[in-house]
């Protein structure tokens, strides 16, 4: 058995900031972030929390799929960004779509997550245990940046995406992931304070602003480089393939000079590389989704393409997927 997509679904918050809005706050320039990024514009959330973006993105791929939220056996949401560290945001999503049969739970690998979600739920359906099962990449990181740092603060964005997976015949997705636990320190965020800015001491209000995304940009962008060529390759290899066997590469959206490196080095046609991270920034675990349910709205897809995902980011961990639509 196979999870075939049979519905996707996305939410971007209406709020946007672009390069501009963020030069008034820090000691950056449109033309730097674009240069150095891709990056444009991101949308940033005011009202909306991180489990409302995934329950309207879940909402939309499953009225796309016709499907009643009832035959939903598993809700899997990737974030590291929620606004509750329990209850879940799986179960959060079940509670707002009403899915009541489904079995939910998160996982937490920051960027990676959604192609870890993914994963997860090909490997359910390939075991037989379940058959339909929504997946939801969902990130609020304008809670997570120091809006002081120009190094972080420019890259990421809010947003949410989700595609519904239903059994059919076929065979199994290839996939793989790894973890590089000793080079964690690359890109971390602690877990949060929860009293105010206010009523911090002033060791607590040190350690609050560690608590906010802290990264070795340049260490981060050599590893995916590296990271990302290779695990396309090991899927394809194991199934005979070439690059120019596969319809669509579909990576995280980090940076622009990432995507670009890795079509690079795996010798691939950049037209095979889709971007939207002019549009969004980096969301983290939403940016496969996002992109996945834009290219689906446009009719990028055809039945029976191969397609690649591949994510990579915080842990340090990286994934990927050999998947057919
Ligand atoms: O989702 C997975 C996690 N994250 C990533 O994948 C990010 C991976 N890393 C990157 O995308 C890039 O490393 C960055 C975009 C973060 C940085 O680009 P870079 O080309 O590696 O720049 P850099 O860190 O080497 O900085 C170059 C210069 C420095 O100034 P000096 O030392 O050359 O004078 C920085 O201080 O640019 C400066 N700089 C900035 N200038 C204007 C750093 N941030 C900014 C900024 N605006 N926002």
């Amino acid at each position: 058995m196979v999870g075939k997509i049979c519905g996707t679904g996305s939410y971007a918050p209406p709020h946007i900031m672009d390069n501009n809005d963020l030069a008034k706050i820090v000691d950056t320039s449109d033309e730097w972030i674009r240069e150095r990024t891709g990056i444009v514009r991101r949308h940033v959330i005011q009202e909306e929390t991180t489990s409302y973006m995934a329950g309207q993105a879940a909402m939309r791929a499953i009225e796309q799929s016709g499907t009643d939220p009832e035959e939903i056996d598993l809700i899997l949401a990737a974030t590291s960004s929620s606004e509750t560290v329990f209850p879940c945001m799986a179960c959060e999503v079940q509670k707002m779509i009403g899915a009541k049969r489904a079995a939910g739970f998160d996982i937490n690998a920051a960027c990676t997550g959604f192609v870890l979600a993914y994963n997860t739920a090909q490997a359910y359906i390939s075991a037989g245990i379940y058959r339909t099962v929504l997946v939801i990449g969902a990130e609020s990181m304008s809670n997570m940046v120091d809006w002081t740092d120009r190094s972080t603060c420019i890259l990421f964005g809010d947003g949410a995406g989700a595609v519904l997976l239903k059994a059919e015949e076929g065979t199994p997705c290839r996939m793989a992931a790894y973890s590089d636990g000793k080079k964690g320190e690359a890109l971390t965020a602690l877990s949060r304070h929860r009293k105010g800015w206010e009523e911090l001491t002033g060791e607590e209000k040190k350690s609050d602003k560690e608590s906010y995304i802290q990264m070795d940009g340049q260490a981060v962008f050599k590893f995916a480089v590296r990271k990302v060529p290779e695990i396309v390759e090991e899927l394809l290899g194991q199934e005979n393939l070439g690059v120019e066997d596969v319809d669509w590469f579909i990576l995280h959206q980090a940076n622009r000079r990432i995507v670009e490196a890795a079509a690079k080095r795996l010798k691939a046609d950049i037209a095979k590389f889709p971007m939207n991270l002019d549009e969004y920034g980096n969301t983290s675990g939403a940016s496969i989704p996002i992109l996945l349910d834009e290219m689906n709205r446009k009719g990028m897809f055809e039945r029976g393409q191969k397609i690649v995902l591949a994510g990579f980011g915080a842990g340090l961990t990286w994934a990927a997927c050999l998947t057919e639509w």
